[in-house]
């Protein structure tokens, strides 16, 4: 169903998706590439929220490179939206340009366009095909494709440990256990994210930031806290500087006055509390994805690390591992009970392991967050 020539131009639409993998939050990543006689007449890809979509973008260039559109082919990584968003559909962009054939990677999980894009374009005469390297393409936009289809983000959880799985020390000390290179590239993880979360016991023992430095992005992930009862400090530096979202139990008369003080640091504040006193976490996800989350990036302790892997909120572990040893009464990685017998034992796949430097950077997946991944368009 396709050629040699499709797959290495939908390669290169993947290649251009990337290029916006720190910028085009919350949209998703999308690459287009134009081709007519065989050869490229424009390129594109998706500039950050509001800008050009892929599709607009293409076709921008090949204008001003002087070609006309009418009869090209165009290799798009995501079907291309039909509804008025920030901006126009881009399915009737490229009816009015009168292309000949159009090659998508996969559907818009987008229930305003999932399928009615193409639909569009098959409706005004053109040869329309969806499946080329669809997988690729939903990889690149799995947080996306999360918060569409479940209306969740696609949770990524960082842990840097030792080779027995060892966080910390029993007095807290963990900086540094994974060397510079894995710090630089947990860096480039936290900014293709929509949101970096940690918790109150990370923020009292470390006092992080929280931010992207090691990279070069024009984006900073919005930060998100989870303290259930306001227990951060006004100088915390994870209030510093962008809004932070802290998620708190409940906000009555006994917070009142630290509520005040945070928010006059310029936190906001949302209380979703569970039957424990603690946050709601999977509530706190559905409303990160009803604020455009896509990508959740989780750095936290072992005892919040624990609850979300517990309560179903985890979909995969992004794992540095150091060629070092901290022994048994050093702090964990997952605060989880072992199960009654190994049948139940939480079961993940080997994504893909990779050398950073010194140490070994895995991603594993949860293989029920794999599940519900791959049953999308
Ligand atoms: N090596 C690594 O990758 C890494 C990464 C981050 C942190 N750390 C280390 O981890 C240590 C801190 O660990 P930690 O476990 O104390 O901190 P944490 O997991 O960051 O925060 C735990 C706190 O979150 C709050 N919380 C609110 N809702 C919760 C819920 N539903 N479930 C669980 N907790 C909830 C609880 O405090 P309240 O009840 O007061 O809200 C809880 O004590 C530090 O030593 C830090 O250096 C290591």
């Amino acid at each position: 169903m396709f050629s040699q020539t499709d797959f290495l131009h939908m390669e290169r639409a993947l290649a251009l998706a990337a290029r916006g993998l720190y910028t085009t939050d919350p949209n998703p990543r999308v690459g287009c590439v134009l081709v007519k006689d065989g050869e490229i007449i424009g390129e594109g890809y998706t500039q950050p929220a509001g800008q050009d979509h892929a599709e607009i973008q293409a076709m921008k260039n090949a204008r001003a490179r002087g070609n006309d559109l009418r009869g090209a082919t165009a290799y798009v990584t995501l079907e291309p939206c039909s509804h008025f968003g920030r901006t126009p559909p881009c399915a009737n962009a490229l009816i009015e340009a009168k292309v000949a054939r159009v090659i998508a990677a996969m559907e818009d999980p987008n229930p305003l366009v999932s399928g009615r894009g193409l639909g569009m374009l098959r409706d005004a005469g053109i040869d329309v095909r969806c499946g080329l390297l669809a997988n690729e393409a939903r990889e690149l936009n799995i947080g996306f494709v999360s918060r569409m289809v479940r209306k969740r983000p696609w949770v990524r959880m960082k842990i840097a440990a030792s080779l027995d799985g060892r966080t910390g020390l029993p007095s807290g000390e963990s900086q540094w256990i994974t060397g510079e290179a894995a710090r630089a590239d947990g860096h480039a993880w936290r900014a293709r994210a929509s949101a970096i979360l940690t918790g109150i016991g990370t923020v009292k023992e470390d006092d992080p930031r929280m931010t992207v430095r090691a990279v070069d992005t024009p984006r900073q992930p919005k930060r998100v806290l989870v303290d259930s009862r306001l227990g951060v400090s006004p100088l915390a530096q994870i209030l510093v500087g962008a809004p932070t979202l802290v998620f708190c139990a409940s906000l009555d008369e006994h917070n009142a006055e630290r509520a005040e003080t945070l928010r006059a640091r310029g936190a906001e504040l949302v209380a979703l509390g569970n039957a424990q006193g603690k946050v709601d976490l999977p509530a706190m996800l559905g409303e990160l994805a009803a604020r455009g989350v896509n990508e959740l990036h989780v750095e936290a302790g072992y005892k919040l690390n624990g609850s979300l892997l517990r309560e179903g909120c985890v979909d995969e572990l992004l794992l540095y591992v150091a060629p070092s040893l901290l022994g048994t009464n050093a702090l964990g990685m997952i605060d989880i009970a072992a199960p009654a017998s190994l049948d139940a034992r939480t079961r993940l796949n080997f994504h893909a392991v990779d050398r950073i430097g010194d140490d070994l950077r895995i991603l594993a997946r949860i293989e029920r967050a794999e599940e519900a991944q791959t049953d999308t368009p």
